[in-house]
């Protein structure tokens, strides 16, 4: 059987980094109330010359070379934002052009917070159907440029990155490698819960991000500790199985919520919500490419990848790097 294998992880975050206290200088808000209810210390702020496709470019040429890849072996790049440069074309074919590559197919998918899910769940299925052969999986936002600074329960809690994944399909000889399990879901009656107030085809406008943070909390724990008992049975794993969790960084209590839920401990869990804020589709490859350079999630380790966002959609995938 083919599976879709782990070749590298890239990530950048732009130049510009912000703090609580200098957030407080001209929001209504303070370090204590945001470290306190988010575990959120800093983020970073895309500048001049920074945009979704700058970061997206500069994460997957890293994850090229850690795969020690050129674009040239590519054949796929399917990346997932909320926050593209242009209503269209796709930021992907941005990406596509700034890496000298031609000819494949290159595409967004916008899920919002479980963008990378997302994105990471049909590279798979493409390779998987042998559509493509390898991948850049990318997840890249500047969400600073939808935030209402006159809104202080939203504006504080995000930040811009991209985070991108190569993968690859296997020759098939090993059915206890790269990608095991994906579970994705999407329930739209929960869409006016967490939305940007306009669009192309509404308002004309770029709109501001709108978000029930209390009411998407209690989702999020619910949704993703279902979706992570499902993906570890759809594997045939176990919890106690998983080496490291990466989760999407939006708050770190929901970070710890959903490990006690599965029974895991924090030290299973990935956490750089409190230095990259909640940078939604690229949160979950932004915290992998962390782990795996500083050597914590090592080869042959079963990883854990879940997250959920706006729609409501969510989803998790099991990988064995
Ligand atoms: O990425 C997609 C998924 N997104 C999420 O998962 C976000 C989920 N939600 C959350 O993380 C949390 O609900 C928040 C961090 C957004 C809010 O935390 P909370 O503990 O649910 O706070 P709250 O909304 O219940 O607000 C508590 C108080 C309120 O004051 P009163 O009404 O109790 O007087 C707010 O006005 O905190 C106040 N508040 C603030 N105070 C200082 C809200 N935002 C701020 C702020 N600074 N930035």
């Amino acid at each position: 059987m083919i599976r879709s294998i782990f070749l590298g992880s890239g990530s950048a975050l732009p130049a510009r980094l912000v703090s609580n206290a200098e957030l407080a200088n001209t929001v209504d808000t303070s370090d204590d109330w945001i470290r306190e209810r988010t575990g959120i210390t800093q983020r970073y702020f895309a500048g001049e010359g920074e945009t979704t496709a700058t970061l997206a470019t500069a994460a997957a040429a890293r994850a090229l070379d850690n795969a020690g890849l050129t674009i040239a072996d590519i054949d796929l790049i399917v990346l997932a934002t909320a926050t593209p440069d242009l209503t269209f074309p796709a930021t992907a074919t941005m990406v596509q052009k700034a890496l000298g590559g031609a000819g494949f197919p290159a595409f967004d998918v916008a899920a919002v917070c479980s963008g990378f899910l997302y994105a990471l769940g049909t590279s798979d299925a493409m390779i998987r159907s042998g559509m493509a052969t390898k991948a850049l999986v990318i997840g890249a936002e500047t969400f600073s440029r939808l935030l209402d600074w006159e809104d202080r329960t939203t504006c504080v809690l995000f930040g811009d990155g991209a985070g991108a994944f190569v993968i690859g399909a296997s020759d098939g000889s090993d059915n206890d490698q790269g990608i095991l399990a994906t579970q994705l879901h999407a329930d739209g009656a929960h869409c006016e819960l967490l939305y940007v107030d306009g669009g192309p085809s509404t308002t004309g406008t770029v709109g501001h991000l709108r978000m029930k943070g209390r009411e998407v909390f209690r989702h999020a724990v619910t949704n993703l500790a279902q979706v992570l008992g499902d993906v570890l049975a759809k594997a045939g794993h176990t919890a106690g199985e998983v080496d490291w969790v990466v989760p999407h960084q939006a708050n770190l209590r929901i970070l710890d919520a959903t490990a006690r839920k599965l029974g895991l401990p924090m030290d299973k869990v990935v956490v750089t919500v409190d230095r990259h804020a909640n940078t939604s589709a690229a949160s979950v490859p932004l915290a992998f490419d962390t782990a795996w350079r500083d050597g914590r999630i090592k080869r042959g380790q079963l990883v854990i990848l879940e997250a959920m966002g706006g729609g409501f959609t969510w989803g998790a995938s099991l990988l064995r790097v």
